[in-house]
């Protein structure tokens, strides 16, 4: 699969101008076969999962390229979809003229807007690009649907909440290779110059050989979203899905992602062969916060000795610390910092005038992409990480190592019985010794 190199990404002017470069090559071309395989023209674009992070996905796909509307958006929830919606169209009234013109390509008719477990179908008709930013769990249903219809698409990290799941965008990502569309993950860290340019120093030899690695991403708690006496339990889930397992992947896979990914990057995206994992909940005990856990330590293992100390939690007045690290023969790579110390030392610096935005870089390429016709495939990274941060969760929840083979072929399903707002049993906080590895 086509894999991003850890050279400096264009810039957002080259990959605007390669877009439009594609676009003059067409209109001009005699011939049917100059003709560049890109799209010209207003691109259609559609939401599904209109919380926080899709609505900002929304503004950045609106600032990407400016033929982009946003024509459709898809929520399980009408007032996410609403409040979504009217953050969006509040730009065209913006004092700054940049967002105002952002604010007028958002053009959702009433009829657009989608509410349910079935709204992302209805988005991804109307739409030719989709933005896919829901709950996890829902996450390997809407991108085989995206893929069958035929679409690019912008896919948010973690890309599934158990092995079926990855299994089933892994098959996916190969159907939307073969089909030439376009899937950009929502891992941002990639699409950042600094991080690219530290981690490819370390990649041209900067700190010799790699000895080991260690990441931490320890915050304080997140929301939480009270329940009202109206819900299913089905709904008091989703809306708080970040506390339920089956739904966000637990919060090694909600947001330690990021540091893992990293981890894999620095290993050149060659994956762990092994996870001994310890976890539990010593804050989260009321039953409000469902069966995730709140803190997490793992060792990952290479097949080549090399070792990853992780560690993540989220606990309030506890110190908090994001920092990933690779270790090498003759120095030390800091990634966060974007900083390598020992014999070859070096600190990335912004280039005068420099905007770095990684969550815009990601969609600056997604749609130079769909422009030149040279489809930017992400599958294979997203996937693996996933897995990656999975693999962990069942080491910890069963006490036991756990090897890449078996996580990748668990056949643990945490799907919900239905989709449908009914009662819905939580599953016990897993106890290690105890809970089964399947
Ligand atoms: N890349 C990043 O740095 C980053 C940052 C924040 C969040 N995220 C990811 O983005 C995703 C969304 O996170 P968020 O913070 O916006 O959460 P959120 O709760 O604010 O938004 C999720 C939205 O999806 C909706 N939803 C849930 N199930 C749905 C379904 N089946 N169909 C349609 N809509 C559904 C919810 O009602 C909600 O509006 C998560 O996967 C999260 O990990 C990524």
């Amino acid at each position: 699969m086509h894999q991003l190199s850890g050279s400096n990404p264009p810039s957002r002017r080259e990959l605007i101008q390669a877009g439009a470069a594609a676009a003059a090559l067409t209109a001009g071309a005699p011939l049917a076969s100059a003709a560049p395989r890109g799209r010209r023209g207003v691109l259609k674009i559609g939401l599904v999962g209109c919380g926080g992070r899709g609505t900002g996905a929304a503004k950045n796909a609106l600032a990407a390229d400016p033929e982009v509307e946003l024509v459709a958006l898809g929520d399980t929830f009408a007032d996410h979809a609403e409040n979504s919606l009217k953050t969006l169209t509040s730009m065209a009234s913006s004092d700054d003229s940049e967002t105002q013109a952002l604010g007028k390509r958002v053009v959702v008719p009433p009829e657009n807007v989608f509410v349910g477990f079935d709204a992302y179908k209805q988005v991804i008709d109307a739409c030719d690009v989709v933005l896919l930013a829901t709950t996890p769990h829902f996450r390997p249903l809407h991108v085989a649907y995206a893929v069958e219809k035929g679409k690019h698409m912008f896919v948010e990290k973690p890309i599934a909440t158990d092995a079926p799941g990855v299994r089933s965008v892994i098959e996916s990502c190969k159907q939307a290779k073969a089909k030439g569309l376009s899937v950009v993950s929502g891992l941002c860290y990639r699409y950042s110059s600094a991080t690219r340019e530290t981690l490819q120093r370390v990649h041209d030899g900067a700190i010799g050989d790699i000895v080991a690695l260690e990441c931490t991403y320890n915050t304080g708690g997140l929301w939480h979203r009270g329940r009202k006496p109206e819900w299913s339990e089905m709904e008091y889930q989703v809306r708080n899905w970040l506390y339920f397992t089956w739904a966000s992947g637990d919060h090694i896979t909600e947001q330690h992602i990021h540091s893992l990914d990293k981890i894999a990057w620095a290993m050149q995206d060659e994956y762990p062969v092994a996870a001994t994992a310890s976890g539990g909940r010593v804050q989260r005990t009321d039953p409000k916060y469902g069966n995730v856990y709140d803190h997490f330590n793992t060792v990952y293992e290479w097949a080549n000795g090399v070792k990853c100390f992780s560690s993540c939690r989220q606990w309030n007045g506890a110190k908090s610390n994001v920092s990933d690290f690779v270790h090498g023969t003759k120095g030390q790579a800091s990634l966060q910092a974007h900083k390598i110390t020992g014999a070859d030392k070096w600190r990335w610096r912004k280039k005068e005038g420099e905007v770095d935005d990684m969550y815009q870089n990601e969609h600056d390429a997604l749609f130079a992409s769909i422009r030149s016709g040279e489809p930017i495939n992400n599958g294979e990274y997203m996937c693996n990480s996933t897995l990656m941060a999975i693999l962990a969760r069942m080491a910890a929840y069963t006490g036991q190592r756990i090897t890449w083979d078996q996580a990748l072929n668990s056949q643990e399903d945490l799907s919900p019985p239905a989709y449908e707002w009914s009662d819905l049993e939580t599953r016990p906080v897993a106890v290690p010794g105890v809970r089964k590895f399947v």
